[in-house]
């Protein structure tokens, strides 16, 4: 794949303007988009930072924080305690405005800048935070520029600290696509996928919102391969790709409890795939470190 400035200038401006039309469900979105959150995005992210060294006092840096929906969950705050930060970072105004009105504890702040422009990451080191975990969540398949989004990464990670990015599984998107439920931007999907831009196809992601018709948010197709490539070449070493839902262990429980998407409904364009394949990917990666030095 290759960077052409031009696309995606023109990439960005379609991505704010799908946005635009999306930002009202956005915001009051209900029933799928938050059941996934609360029982596989979530809890896949607490279990990982539970793992690692910190258990109390994280600094959690959230890139593409949205409404700051991972502070409704009272794991994220235990593990931030009153020791730890939080710093979410969005562009989006509308959506920072929300997460201000909740959330205003002192160790909590947020900026608002495009996650692609360098200058984001002077603004947040000049916060003279050493972060712990850089997270993001479902911000990744929104950027066109994620070359000059993976360099303020390099930036902004100490070699201590780690980095988790959660996404849409491609397998999954590249389903929805066939289906037809994931409409293409023709615009910006070349027939040679391998030369439109930094990703392989554009379109439409459909978010289904029970017992609402869906709306869509953007989304830039990359594989697997890609995102390991491009992390690679900023310096980062991946150190575990997790499928989520797991499919042994945790998928078939969601369906047979019922949690809403993995379940049948009017709308529910994910369906049957999202009851019997993992739909999203945890990335987890650390900067590379030249032995013996820290
Ligand atoms: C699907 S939402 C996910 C939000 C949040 N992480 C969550 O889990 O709900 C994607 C977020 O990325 C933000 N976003 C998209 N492109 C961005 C960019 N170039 N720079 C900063 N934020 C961006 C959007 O405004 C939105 O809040």
């Amino acid at each position: 794949m290759k960077s052409d400035q031009s696309i995606i200038k023109k990439a960005d401006e379609w991505a704010v303007s799908v946005w635009q039309k999306a930002l009202t469900r956005w915001s009051v979105r209900s029933g799928q988009d938050k059941s996934y959150r609360w029982h596989v995005a979530h809890p896949a992210v607490v279990d990982i930072m539970s793992k690692r060294r910190h258990n109390r006092g994280l600094r959690i840096l959230d890139l593409g924080c949205g409404d700051g929906i991972i502070l409704d969950d009272p794991k994220f705050r235990e593990l931030i305690g009153d020791d730890g930060a939080y710093l979410g970072v969005d562009v989006s105004d509308k959506l920072l405005e929300i997460a201000r009105d909740r959330l205003t504890d002192e160790n909590i702040s947020f900026i608002r800048g495009n996650l692609s422009d360098p200058d984001i990451a002077r603004r947040i080191i000049e916060k003279g935070i050493a972060w712990d975990v850089l997270l993001s969540v479902y911000v990744i398949q929104e950027l066109p520029d994620i070359e000059s989004f993976i360099m303020n990464l390099a930036k902004l990670v100490q070699t201590s600290a780690y980095v988790i990015i959660v996404t849409v599984h491609p397998d999954f998107a590249g389903w929805l696509k066939q289906t037809g439920s994931l409409k293409l931007e023709e615009n910006l999907t070349s027939s040679n996928e391998q030369e439109t831009s930094s990703w392989r196809w554009a379109g439409y992601y459909p978010i289904v919102d029970e017992p609402n018709d869906t709306f869509s948010l953007p989304h830039f197709h990359r594989t697997v391969g890609d995102y390991r490539s491009l992390l690679g070449k900023s310096g980062f070493v991946v150190d575990k790709i997790l499928e989520l839902p797991d499919k042994q262990r945790d998928l078939p429980q969601l369906v047979k409890q019922g949690f809403s998407p993995f379940s049948q409904f009017e709308n529910n364009v994910y369906w049957p795939r999202i009851g019997e394949e993992p739909s999203a990917l945890a990335i987890i990666s650390r900067k590379e470190t030249v032995s013996g030095q820290e």
